[in-house]
């Protein structure tokens, strides 16, 4: 088991539901600082910790950011924040771009232009990028095809970072993440992850809309896969200038989620039906032999990663 200790690290996005699952398992042995606009993470995500240093700004301004890279010289830097929901992007391509590309850009800028000593900067790519391209399972090789401005900004940032890595000599690596779930994922958004859509309805007893007929695919990942998944990442020596998947090799439908949700959680979810999304992906899942390759193995199957996050709900509502 790898861990990072002693370290300076910086989590963009870390209050959103990766980056705040993340300081949560690095905070004991590590400072954190975080910058988060709060549009969609949350405050109380945030492990109560002196060791936890938190700055509600945009990763847009380039000033701050500035400032505060030189200012703390981090060992790690992890770049979540994003606007996460491809729909989103779709609704407003020019103003997410400046985040989930120009942002992520003039990080890595800043980090060459003052040669910043870091051991090793992660961008968190996304599945999304190979669209529509048939080939299943989707494996780092694939076709690139995407078809949202959130695919799009994606691919380009990977790019970016990997290859200002290789041309500047900073160690870089980029993750495609496949559908992640799990506590503290926010429901607020109609956007939002799906599953906390499902587990909000469950929970409120309200409806949850299918877009299509519910027979899409996706390759449910629960965020413990993925935190291990991120520190390994940015230890590993081997995983530089390289995209990984992170997944489970799974697909699974949103049918096949809902019979399970049900299971587990002994209610019945109201369901209505939509036209299916513009932009939406059909099928998706991954080969993840490369990562595996480091010491990666996915724990939680899709059964085993919904019973624990139901459970950690209902002991959150319990606890008022
Ligand atoms: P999230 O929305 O919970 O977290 C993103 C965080 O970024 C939020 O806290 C939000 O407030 C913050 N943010 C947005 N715009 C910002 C800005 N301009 N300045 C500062 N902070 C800003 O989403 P998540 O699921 O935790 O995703 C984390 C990263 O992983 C994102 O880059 C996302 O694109 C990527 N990703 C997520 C998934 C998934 O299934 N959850 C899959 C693939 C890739
Ligand atoms: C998700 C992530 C995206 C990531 C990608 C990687 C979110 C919000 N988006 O996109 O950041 O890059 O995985 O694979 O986490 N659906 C419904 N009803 C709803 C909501 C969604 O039927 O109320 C359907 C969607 O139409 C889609 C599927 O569920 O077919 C999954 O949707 P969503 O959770 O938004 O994820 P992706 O679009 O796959």
């Amino acid at each position: 088991m790898v861990s990072i200790k002693n370290s300076r690290i910086l989590i963009t996005g870390g209050a959103g539901f990766i980056g705040s699952n993340l300081a949560d398992h690095l905070i004991e042995n590590n400072e954190i600082v975080v910058v988060d606009d709060l549009s969609m993470g949350k405050i109380e995500n945030l492990p109560k910790s002196t060791q936890l240093h938190f700055f509600k700004h945009s990763i847009t301004d380039t000033n701050f950011m500035s400032k505060l890279l030189v200012k703390w010289n981090f060992d790690y830097i992890f770049l979540l924040a994003a606007v996460a929901s491809v729909a989103d992007t779709i609704s407003r391509p020019c103003e997410t771009h400046k985040i989930n590309q120009d942002a992520n850009i003039n990080v890595m800028e800043m980090v060459r232009v003052n040669k910043l000593p870091v051991k090793k900067i992660l961008f968190s790519s996304s599945a999304a990028v190979y669209g529509n391209n048939p080939e299943l399972p989707k494996c780092e090789s694939s076709a690139i095809d995407p078809i949202s401005p959130y695919a799009i900004d994606k691919f380009a940032s990977e790019r970016f970072v990997i290859d200002y890595g290789k041309l500047y000599h900073i160690p870089t690596v980029a993750t495609r993440f496949f559908n992640v779930y799990g506590p503290k994922q926010n429901p607020k958004s109609p956007y939002s992850g799906v599953l906390s859509l499902i587990s909000h309805s469950l929970m409120n007893d309200s409806i949850f809309t299918i877009f299509g007929d519910g027979k899409q695919t996706r390759d449910f990942t629960y965020i413990s896969d993925v935190v291990s998944a991120l520190e390994l990442l940015s230890e590993n020596p081997i995983a530089n200038h390289e995209v990984y998947n992170v997944a489970t090799e799974i697909p699974t439908s949103l049918n096949k989620v809902l019979k399970i949700f049900e299971k587990i959680s002994g209610k019945k979810i109201t369901l209505a039906y939509k036209n299916e999304r513009k932009g939406d992906i059909r099928d998706s899942y991954a080969d993840v032999s490369k990562i595996k390759q480091l010491g990666f193995s996915p724990r939680y199957s899709i059964t085993y990663g919904l019973k624990k996050y139901w459970d950690m709900l209902n002991s959150k509502r319990q606890k008022g």
